[in-house]
């Protein structure tokens, strides 16, 4: 891929918190719950050199929590320089507590075991701005690792649990510890800690919006494109490549042209109406490309689920590519790449293994030689949503369940042909239709039906059936990392089973997934 010379992001006029990530799984969290304040901010690798983050000119910066104990032997550590050079306040979480009072001075000890668990904290007397305004007892999220057993000099405490310190400040060194977690709904007035700190300690004023965001980012894709090149964007439909779209739409107009492709595994009328919704609501310039033969002509008789994600990528670049061509004069392509996919993740924890090939359209750029536009890459979702209804996007659009790359190639388990597709498509409408009848849509993160590959024995009549089987599978999940199998209503799903056997010919049985992710994934393939 080809990095685009766009200015850094902290560069630009916002306030900026700069989080140094210790491999807490609760990091992200902790962004969050920043910018929800109107904070901008950013996570970093621990090992940030201090010149980085100071030329960042950040409000202040937080330590996050971490699985280390700050006594083992590859503990991570901020860079040596960093106390005496940090010059704007500190704010301490859990591990980054730990390695605060073991830095300056003070001493923390493991605890027998890691647990995590409620407490009840005491704020003690005498004025402390980080608890501000809050009551002198607060139920907090508590994580038992390395705990403070000796104050670094020039600190105090500030709250303890039982007899352990909870929290410890040095006020005029612009330090402030918790060992709590004040960024997990189990805390709940952490909100208003976080908030005295940005505020109250930080100064600041809360000048992040989405709307500010949306002005900057078409002033930087103006910029980056300048007069005259033009751009491509691979729409899928989803929420984030649509707004994506939009927003280089407001900034270069017609010089962009949205590629949406019809592989032939789309959901029910998808291809259709969402064309119609780029076309008639966004102005966008769109072309649909209808490519389903192609599509199932690569995948006749493929069985083995990577080779079905392979040749469906492999195609899809294919496709993508020769309708560049015809465009001419391509110098950018945009994509909906989110921040969670770019942080640069620290690791604590050895090597990922792939467990499934993702096709999105990754591929594209190095065979294209395109650079690349990613304007919502340092946005969460839930920012990506917000921006997209400012942006005026329907809302279908924006809170459409997440629907992968290979779409229902991975969900008919076997070799995919045209009519089991749309087989497929016709249960899964069903589902998604109840869902939406039972207002259930957005309490699950994903729903959708699989094509089983067997038949089974049934009696429709007076006659012995022996038809195909469809797997309703709902999941409740934050970002698909891990999910839980959702607790359907059983009118519910009885409504959905019977309307699929009676309304969907060739399908006699409906089962409903009760795995969890993990050992399971949330796709069947
Ligand atoms: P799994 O099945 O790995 O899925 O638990 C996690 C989430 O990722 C989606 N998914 C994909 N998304 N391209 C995508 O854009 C893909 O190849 C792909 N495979 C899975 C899946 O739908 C779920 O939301």
């Amino acid at each position: 891929m080809v990095p685009l010379p766009v200015k850094e992001p902290s560069l630009l006029n916002h306030e900026l918190i700069i989080i140094l990530d210790f491999g807490s799984q609760y990091t992200q969290l902790i962004a969050r719950r920043v910018r929800e304040q109107g904070v901008y901010c950013e996570i970093h690798p621990f090992h940030l050199a201090t010149d980085e983050i100071t030329r960042r000119r950040p409000k202040g910066v937080i330590l996050s929590g971490g699985p280390s104990s700050v006594y083992d032997e590859d503990a991570p550590r901020v860079a040596p320089d960093f106390y005496e050079k940090i010059d704007v306040p500190v704010l301490g979480i859990c591990y980054g507590m730990g390695l605060i009072a073991a830095d300056l001075g003070g001493r923390s000890e493991p605890a027998a075991r890691r647990e995590y668990g409620h407490a009840k904290l005491k704020v003690l007397s005498g004025s402390t701005r980080l608890f501000d305004g809050l009551p002198f007892e607060l139920d907090v999220w508590m994580s038992h690792g390395d705990h403070v057993t000796e104050l670094p000099p020039g600190f105090r405490t500030t709250a303890t649990t039982g007899s352990v310190i909870t929290a410890m400040e040095n006020e005029s060194r612009g330090v402030y510890c918790v060992q709590f977690h004040p960024e997990v709904s189990h805390t709940p007035l952490g909100k208003e800690v976080l908030r005295n700190f940005l505020f109250h300690i930080c100064g600041c004023s809360g000048d992040w919006t989405p709307a500010s965001f949306i002005k900057d980012e078409v002033e930087k894709i103006r910029e980056t494109v300048g007069p005259s090149a033009n751009v491509v964007c691979g729409l899928s439909g989803g929420v984030d490549s649509t707004v994506a779209a939009v927003l280089v739409h407001e900034a270069i107009g017609g010089r962009q042209t949205c590629i949406f492709v019809n592989n032939g595994l789309l959901r029910h009328r998808e291809f259709e109406d969402t064309l119609a919704a780029y076309e008639n609501n966004l102005q966008l310039n769109v072309r649909g490309v209808d490519a389903s033969e192609q599509f199932y002509a690569v995948l006749a008789g493929v069985v083995d689920p990577e080779l079905k994600r392979k040749a469906i990528g492999g195609k899809f670049i294919d496709v993508f590519d020769a309708e560049a061509k015809k465009i001419g004069n391509v110098n950018y392509l945009v994509q909906g790449t989110l921040y969670p996919d770019v942080i640069e993740s620290v690791s604590l924890r050895g090597a990922s293994v792939t467990i499934k090939t993702h096709h999105n359209v990754g591929g594209l750029p190095e065979k294209m030689d395109l650079k690349l536009i990613e304007p919502l890459r340092e946005l969460f979702k839930d920012e990506v949503r917000a921006m997209g209804r400012d942006l005026g996007i329907p809302e279908f659009i924006l809170e459409r369940h997440p629907f992968p790359g290979p779409g229902l190639g991975v969900r008919i388990l076997g070799d995919v042909t045209p009519e089991k597709a749309e087989l497929l498509q016709q249960a899964d409408r069903i589902f998604i239709e109840e869902l939406h009848n039972h207002h259930l849509y957005k309490d699950v993160w994903q729903a959708f039906a699989v094509l089983l590959p067997i038949q089974s024995v049934g009696v429709m009549g007076d006659f012995r059936t022996y038809e195909r089987t469809v797997a309703l599978r709902a999941v409740t999940s934050t970002d698909g990392m891990t999910a839980d199998w959702a607790r359907l209503p059983h009118e519910f799903l009885a409504t959905v089973s019977s309307r699929i056997t009676s309304e969907v010919r060739g399908v006699n049985r409906v089962v409903y997934d009760i795995s969890s992710k993990p050992p399971s994934t949330i796709e069947w393939e």
